[in-house]
């Protein structure tokens, strides 16, 4: 699974959807306040423009609850890029309908069109699939700057993508993603976090994951309070979520975790209100705990002096009241010290930039990320939906898959294998993907394993873990070796009654374990002779990928005509090509499908000829090692 990136587009004359995160406050008087984001997305507007493509910029504002709020219009965001890009940027009164279908019509190319904000309609936030098709439908091509909204399974970032061959990234989303990548996989140390902000809930994921990964982590803000109270100290009237505090009393134990040993406090949460500084442990019953204590600040800046990695996410303490900002600043101003000295720093969050804006050290920063959410996602390993529908399932080559069902015991699997891997274990273009019953998986993993033939289970449960008597997990399939697991087989629906609600569950879970499905669908005799097939299809495709529709590109399809398999009665190509072509119109272009039906040696090249078949689920005919090497090599002799 790649990304592609707004350079592999060819753009000149196309109309471009661009996706950008204009998420910027607003002052009284209804104007941008601070565009830096507006500013970020430059880059991809200018390439875009520059390369003669014409543009349709989406994106929120605020959260309007899906009505229109006229306090969170685009409109000044249109006013500020038209003077930062010096040209006229048009604007239309909504981002759907039949009137911005009409000024979409009428734009000439290098035009420049701003859509009002996509949360003025509840289908954004529900990844509304055909709110999603209509805001496709006005461009060519489509492009995704919008890391800071990337977290978020919304309509206008992971639905769309779906609608486009070619989902591309912008600058800034690549930018965002190469740098955190960087930091997750190859940190310079001593690697430092400073974790600040109100809650725990909102960054027990992120701690979690970073004291993997960190050498030292420092927790500040609002939340360390929490983490007093689980050690029995008095924490007056400070902020404390109770929920977290078992989590909390096991954190504790971690000797990476710093907590501040100072706490400035105040009776009164409001600007004036006198504050005087107190260990951690003799916190006042009538106080709030407000910002660290200067004991604190020495030792962050001692600790942040040492070290050549510091993501930062979250001030230290209610920094928009002048008399609580001094422990953030302190923060402030020792990262951007050590970031002179080469430190690379990582700045997230909209409360911890508005901080270093405040102090005038926003660029004094290596990156500032315009992500928060986002970000911590990020860091804690989440799959991002708007990054996911970004990655595209490139069919690069033919597929042939060969499902030994429940045949093969050991001896047999161990023959077969050692015949295949003489016959097509050199083969370097198709992907060749085994199957065999789990019996024989551990085995047959082993023989392969530095070979060019990929594994492939049967069947998994939707469960990780736990008392399910007889059943697979897919974590065990992983640790063997496994890439692919079969989902929704015709014998599993029609002999084990497996229903389109529990397949949906288990592509979930394959597509959380980074398992590919291989989806099973296809109709009975009877439902063929009735002429349903398509409205069979269509209801185990929208079942079976319910909640999932934006990853359906990491999911391999396979027609298996329910009457075609292991009765000899092959599906004709015209018939295969014809459903193949219906399922295809309900996808992303380049989803792979595969066909599956008394596939053998002698119509594979027939049906392999069909634009729509990107290759074959095979049966009966991949236990013999020669037939199914000469499908593998579409040999019909
Ligand atoms: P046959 O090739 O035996 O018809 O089986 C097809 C199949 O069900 C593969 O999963």
């Amino acid at each position: 699974m790649k990304k592609l990136t707004v350079e592999q587009l060819s753009i000149k004359d196309k109309k471009v959807l661009l996706r950008v995160d204009f998420n910027v406050p607003l002052d009284d008087k209804q104007q941008v306040a601070n565009d830096t984001r507006i500013r970020e997305s430059l880059p991809t507007i200018e390439y875009i423009l520059q390369r003669g493509g014409t543009l349709i910029i989406a994106s929120h504002l605020g959260n309007p609850e899906g009505m229109i709020n006229p306090a969170m219009s685009l409109l000044p965001v249109a006013k500020r890029l038209t003077e930062i890009l010096k040209r006229k940027v048009l604007f239309a009164p909504d981002c759907v309908g039949a009137e911005v279908k009409k000024i979409v019509q009428a734009l000439n190319t290098g035009d420049i069109l701003l859509l009002e904000n996509t949360r003025f309609h509840p289908e954004e936030k529900r990844n509304d699939l055909d709110f999603a098709k209509e805001l496709a439908s006005f461009a060519d091509l489509y492009v995704n700057d919008a890391f800071g909204t990337s977290h978020r399974a919304h309509a206008s970032v992971a639905g769309v993508a779906l609608h486009f061959d070619k989902p591309a990234c912008g600058f800034l989303m690549v930018k965002e993603i190469e740098l955190l990548e960087a930091v997750l996989k190859r940190p310079q140390r001593p690697f430092l976090s400073i974790l600040g902000g109100a809650k725990v809930s909102t960054k027990i994921g992120g701690i979690r994951r970073l004291l993997k990964l960190v050498d030292q982590l420092i927790i500040g803000g609002g939340m360390c309070f929490t983490f007093y109270k689980a050690k029995g100290y008095e924490i007056g009237k400070s902020l404390c979520e109770k929920a977290f505090l078992d989590e909390a009393m096991v954190l504790l134990n971690n000797p990476k975790i710093y907590l501040p040993v100072d706490v400035l406090v105040a009776k009164e949460l409001r600007k004036g209100s006198p504050t005087k500084c107190v260990e951690a442990c003799n916190i006042p019953a009538d106080h709030y705990g407000v910002d660290i204590g200067e004991k604190t600040r020495k030792d962050i800046a001692q600790m942040v002096s040492g070290v050549k990695t510091i993501v930062w996410n979250g001030p230290m303490g209610i920094f928009e009241i002048d008399e609580f900002t001094k422990g953030t600043a302190h923060v402030a101003r020792s990262v951007a010290d050590a970031t002179t000295k080469g430190v690379v720093s990582i700045v997230g969050g909209g409360d911890t930039i508005a901080a270093l804006s405040k102090y005038g050290l926003r660029d004094e920063v290596t990156h500032v990320s315009t992500g928060g959410g986002a970000t911590m996602q990020f860091l804690e390993g989440k799959k991002l939906p708007g990054i996911e529908a970004l990655k595209d399932q490139i069919i690069l080559k033919p597929i042939i898959a060969g499902n030994w069902k429940m045949n093969m015991d050991t001896a047999e699997s161990r023959f077969l294998v050692q015949k295949l891997l003489g016959l097509v274990g050199d083969v370097k273009d198709r992907e060749i993907i085994i199957i065999p019953p789990f019996t024989s998986l551990s085995y047959v993993g082993e023989i392969i394993q530095n070979s060019r033939l990929r594994l492939g289970a049967q069947n998994m449960h939707w469960v990780r873990r736990g008392a399910y008597t007889g059943e697979v997990s897919g974590v065990f399939l992983k640790q063997l070796g496994c890439e692919y697991v079969i989902i929704g087989h015709s014998e599993r629906r029609h002999i084990m009654a497996e229903t389109d609600e529990v397949i949906n569950k288990k592509l979930k879970i394959a597509l959380d374990l980074g398992l590919i499905a291989i989806l099973c669908i296809g109709e009975t005799e009877e439902e063929k002779q009735r002429d349903k097939t398509e409205e069979v299809i269509s209801r185990q495709l929208s079942q079976g990928l319910r909640g999932i529709e934006s990853e359906i590109h990491k999911i391999i399809l396979a027609y298996e005509p329910v009457w075609a398999i292991g009765t000899g009665k092959t599906a004709t190509p015209e018939q295969v090509a014809k459903v193949h072509r219906f399922i295809r119109s309900q996808l992303r272009k380049n989803t792979a499908i595969l066909y599956g039906g008394s596939v053998k040696p002698e119509n594979v090249d027939v049906l392999m000829a069909q634009k729509d078949i990107n290759g074959v689920l095979v049966g009966g005919a991949s236990l013999k090692p020669e037939s199914f090497a000469r499908i593998v090599k579409f040999l019909t002799y």
